[in-house]
């Protein structure tokens, strides 16, 4: 994986996804190192993030890299006027390894194609997110000790929801059964679905949540992504449509976790936190072990 640019999930192969797992499970125990005592790492974020752009830096900064970056393009020279071009040839000159998201779709392919250094997906538009995937499989094999045969279900916005898409394409590596639960104008894209049949999985489409709970082993909500509507009346139509709530998980299967890539809305009940099902916590913690696992496999420190 060394200078490899990681932009859309298969980019990476099952054998070079779940190195990044076993390693990302070494970190986990050993969290704090001096690996990046000499690397810079640039991060730069056109969209808002939480989790990603923090996790990443904290990955760095747990093993004794520095960071470069901005978090709102208002105060880079984008503001000015400068090219997406621009910007990461000059960036790729300041740092070992860039980390982008931005909201233009195909952005970080060609970002990547102009960068002298590898480049690092951090989600565009909403098209990918497969950093968000490393991690979500790491915490389904933490929650159900392999990634076969499992019966998961993604729920909400399967249309514009990057996540989703990725997850989906590496979960056809291990014979998934998909439940897949959206209004119908918030189906999965035929691109996305034409993975699955590729390998000849099956998939069930639903409208209604309730249908799904008692069946599945990884619940997987999602906020429904305002961001992406041309037409705030049609947001405004579907924004309510799947809350879960605590009340809802009966007749669950014993090993059901629910995950969500977060940040929620109102897509999950606070009152579903304290239930052992709830694991989103862990898995937006999981991700700064699975960035240093794939920071380090870049940079071949490891
Ligand atoms: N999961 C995720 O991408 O969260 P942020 O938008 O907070 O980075």
């Amino acid at each position: 994986m060394k200078g490899k640019s990681l932009i859309s999930i298969n980019d990476y192969s099952k054998e070079e996804q779940i190195k990044i797992l076993d390693l990302a499970a070494e970190f986990e125990k050993n969290p704090v190192q001096n690996i990046l005592e000499k690397y810079v790492v640039a991060t730069l974020f056109f969209e808002p993030s939480t989790r990603t752009r923090l996790s990443f830096e904290s990955a760095v900064s747990r093993l004794g890299g520095k960071i470069i970056g901005f978090s709102d393009s208002s105060s880079s020279s984008v503001k000015k006027g400068e090219s997406l071009k621009d910007t990461i040839i000059t960036v790729s000159n300041y740092s070992d390894l860039i980390v982008m998201r931005n909201p233009v779709e195909g952005s970080a392919r060609y970002a990547s194609e102009v960068s002298k250094v590898p480049l690092i997906n951090a989600g565009d538009g909403a098209n990918q997110h497969p950093t968000q995937t490393l991690l979500d499989l790491y915490t389904i094999r933490q929650t159900q000790g392999n990634l076969d045969n499992l019966h998961v279900a993604f729920v909400g916005d399967l249309k514009y929801g990057r996540t989703v898409h990725s997850l989906v394409i590496a979960l056809c590596n291990y014979n998934t059964t998909f439940h897949l639960v959206s209004p119908i104008e918030l189906k999965l894209p035929s691109a996305v679905k034409m993975h699955i049949k590729d390998k000849n999985l099956t998939y069930f489409q639903y409208t209604d949540m309730n249908d799904v709970i008692p069946q599945v082993d990884i619940l997987y909500m999602t906020r429904i992504q305002k961001e992406r509507f041309s037409d705030s009346l049609e947001y405004e139509r579907v924004k309510n449509l799947y809350i879960l709530n605590k009340n809802m998980l009966k007749g669950i299967k014993e090993n059901l976790k629910i995950l969500h890539p977060m940040p929620r809305v109102n897509e999950i009940s606070t009152d579903v936190d304290n239930t052992p099902q709830a694991h989103y916590f862990q898995q937006a913690l999981n991700g700064v072990y699975v960035r240093q696992a794939l920071i380090c496999s870049i940079l071949g420190l490891k």
